[in-house]
């Protein structure tokens, strides 16, 4: 089934008011709830959401200024909020024990303690995320900084967040599930199929992320450059030029995409190995007096290990159970304990030689850095501050993280849902 390509405008995600400002905090309520949504024209199917949208409201923080988001779980099934990229105390992680039942509310509080950086939402629950996600349960969450404002980087409507996922749209226009991913055929940009997007000719910020449950994308952009100027965890200390970029399940990537030599009536389409995702078409002039300074922001200096620990990641011979040191998760026990303030290298292995199966590793709480891969260099897709990684079978991925102030109990796991969801993660915890 070939669905029409370029038909429709790409969306962009509503940015939230905050409801009050109270003591400098910025405070927002968000109902969890069922709603229809129309992948094809006319032919809605219904969709789980936060606030009512397929893609939920967009967040923006300031580094330093408190939010409270109030979540109320309108489904029937019980919900929670993870915030991916987040550096929050553990009560407010979305642990996927803590589960908000029916009917209940919960309050998440994010003193955005961190620098500027393109973070998400997204449901957590115990084995359920999978599904949460895959019907809806993912929106933005961003952070800036004054320190990036300074560097004068598009913003403002130029700043635009594009989320990229798969689906499995049948022909009455079902959100199909349960799915699996070679059926899940239709790439969803802001989530429409193959949309075309208007811009001025001139630089755009685009912050990429990828909310596909078991999906990796590698992007082109028919000839024009993409300039990376950050990753998962903000800023990268330079920009740099891609002509492809590969990135999977949780992460995020931003780009600048320079228009202005474009004629106006030009467009590039950017594409995935699997085919067309979203087309770019210059329709008008527009000033600007942003720029792409040669420096943004040098990374923080890595701190000095004390720790090194093994994780690997499998499914088991069955392949119906996802594993982390040959263990299924079980949230009764800790598998790290970890020193409040060490800084720690882990060697991350996909062991999994019976399915083949490539797997992605996500921290909650801290970012990493990639110090290795498979003993050589990280290539550009494992540069800047990460929290997520794709481990392809047999590689190790070598990463360092320092554990700065928190305590408690944090997953670590595949950011491929569907393996997460049957076991595929592990948990930390913080001890003073
Ligand atoms: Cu984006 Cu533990 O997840
Ligand atoms: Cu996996």
């Amino acid at each position: 089934r070939v669905a029409a390509q370029f038909t429709q405008c790409m969306p962009v995600p509503q940015q939230l008011t905050p409801t009050r400002r109270s003591d400098g905090t910025d405070v927002y309520r968000i109902p969890i709830k069922t709603a229809q949504f129309a992948f094809t024209p006319g032919k809605p199917t219904p969709v789980r959401t936060f606030g009512g949208t397929f893609v939920g409201p967009t967040i923006r923080a300031k580094t330093g200024t408190p939010v409270e988001v109030t979540f109320t779980n309108q489904l029937d099934v019980t919900s929670n909020v993870h915030l991916h990229g987040g550096h929050n105390a553990s009560a407010d992680d979305g642990y996927p024990m803590d589960l908000i039942a029916p009917g209940a509310s919960r309050t998440y509080h994010y003193p955005n303690k961190q620098q500027g950086a393109t973070l998400w939402y997204h449901d957590h629950s115990h084995g359920a995320e999978a599904e949460n996600v895959y019907k809806g349960l993912h929106g933005f969450y961003i952070i800036d900084d004054p320190a990036e404002a300074a560097l004068n980087l598009p913003s403002g409507q130029y700043d635009v967040p594009i989320m990229i996922r798969d689906a499995q749209i049948d022909a009455n226009g079902t959100l199909v599930w349960p799915s699996s991913v070679p059926d899940r055929t239709t790439v969803l940009v802001n989530g429409v199929a193959a949309p075309y997007f208007q811009v001025a000719a001139r630089k755009y910020r685009f912050r990429l992320l990828n909310t596909g449950n078991e999906r990796g994308f590698r992007l082109t952009l028919g000839g024009l450059p993409m300039v990376q100027i950050g990753s998962d965890g903000g800023l990268l200390p330079a920009p740099v030029t891609r002509s492809d970029i590969t990135f999977t399940s949780g992460e995020r990537v931003d780009i600048v995409i320079d228009f202005s030599r474009q004629a106006i009536g030009s467009k590039f389409v950017l594409s995935d190995v699997s085919g067309p995702v979203l087309r770019f078409d210059v329709t008008r002039t527009a000033a600007d007096t942003s720029r792409v300074p040669a420096t943004l922001r040098a990374l923080p200096a890595l701190g000095t290990p004390t720790v090194e620990r093994n994780v690997t990641m499998r499914f088991d011979d069955s392949g119906n159970v996802g594993l982390v040191n040959d263990l299924p998760y079980d949230p009764n026990r800790v598998d790290f304990q970890v020193k409040r303030g060490a800084t720690e290298i882990w060697n991350v292995t996909n062991t999994d030689t019976v399915w083949g199966a490539p797997h992605t590793f996500h921290l909650h709480l801290e970012q990493f850095r990639v110090l290795s891969r498979d003993g050589a260099a990280p290539t550009p897709d494992d540069a800047g501050r990460k929290d997520t990684v794709l481990v392809m079978p047999g590689e190790t991925v070598r990463v360092q993280a320092t554990f700065t102030d928190y305590l408690g109990k944090y997953p670590f796991h595949c950011h491929f849902l569907d393996h997460s969801s049957i076991g595929m993660m592990a948990q930390m915890e913080i001890v003073p």
